[in-house]
Order: C-alpha cells, then sequence, then structure tokens
C-alpha cells in the first residue's frame, strides 16, 4: 500500500507558526515519524509539500496510478480551493483530509472546507497526531 501525504501553504513552517495553534514539532518531524508507524504497518509513504496551488493539484493528478490513498492537509486551501477539490473529484483516489487544530473551533472562514466533500472524512483539532490518525483511518479504508 502507497500513501501519499500532501502539505499545502505555510506548513513547511510548522515548528515556528504560530505554535500554540499548531505544536513545537516541525514537518520533517511528523514526516519521520508517521514513516516508522507506516513501516509497522507494511506501508509505503511519500510527503509533499507546496505553497503553491497549482502545484498541488499537479500532484494529485500525478498521483493516479501511483497512490492507493492520499492524506492531505490542504492548510488554506482547505477553505478557498475549488481546483484542488476538482482534482480529487476527478482522481479518484480515497482521500482523508486532516487538520491540526480544530478548523470547527476557530474564525468563521476556517469553518468550512471546500475539499471535504471530495474526501471520505476529516480528522481535525488532534495537532500532529492528527496525521497517524488519517494513516490509520486511509489504512483501514482501504484494507477493506
Ligand atoms: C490547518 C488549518 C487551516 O485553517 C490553516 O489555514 C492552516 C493549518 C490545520 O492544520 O490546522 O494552515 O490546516
Amino acid at each position: 500500500m502507497k500513501i501519499l501525504f500532501l502539505n499545502g501553504p505555510n506548513l513547511n513552517l510548522l515548528g515556528t507558526r504560530e505554535p500554540d495553534k499548531y505544536g513545537l514539532q516541525t514537518l520533517k518531524d511528523i514526516e519521520n515519524y508517521i514513516k516508522e508507524e507506516a513501516s509497522k504497518l507494511n506501508i509505503e509513504t511519500d510527503f509533499y509539500q507546496s505553497n503553491i496551488e497549482g502545484e498541488i493539484v499537479n500532484k494529485i493528478q500525478e498521483a493516479k496510478g501511483i497512490y492507493n490513498g492520499i492524506v492531505m492537509n490542504p492548510a488554506a486551501y482547505t477553505h478557498t480551493s475549488v481546483a484542488i477539490r476538482d482534482a480529487l473529484l476527478a482522481v479518484e483516489i480515497p482521500t482523508v483530509e486532516i487538520h491540526l487544530s480544530n478548523i470547527h473551533k476557530r474564525e468563521e472562514f476556517r469553518k468550512n472546507s471546500l475539499t471535504a466533500p471530495a474526501c471520505i472524512g476529516q480528522i481535525t483539532g488532534f495537532g500532529a497526531n492528527s496525521y497517524k490518525l488519517g494513516l490509520i483511518a486511509i489504512y483501514d479504508f482501504l484494507k477493506k
């Protein structure tokens, strides 16, 4: 099983970016932890981060035929990106949306996700553990 972890804008700054909301772990720390957990389940993972919407769309399109599933934190694009939503619908790769913070507990504009309706479901508010829960969710979904 091969899973792509997709990360949107500003997640490259994890560790120093608003740590009260997003924690102290860097994206590399999270990646290392996920790779360790995934290998126990015999899952291969790749991590990708971009600040550019079109690059994320390209990555989703290229994922077809390579990855069995996607775990995605679209970051700010969650709330704005019709293009990412459409790309997910186009490739039909099972996807779990994740967020470090609980987007439903924050500003009004964060409560709506344009991307979640193109996903199996959403995990939000568990800090870096959202990545681990996302891994388990996609694994359980795919192994059925
Ligand atoms: C986020 C929540 C988004 O609203 C925000 O724009 C982010 C991070 C999260 O993981 O909590 O960049 O996706």
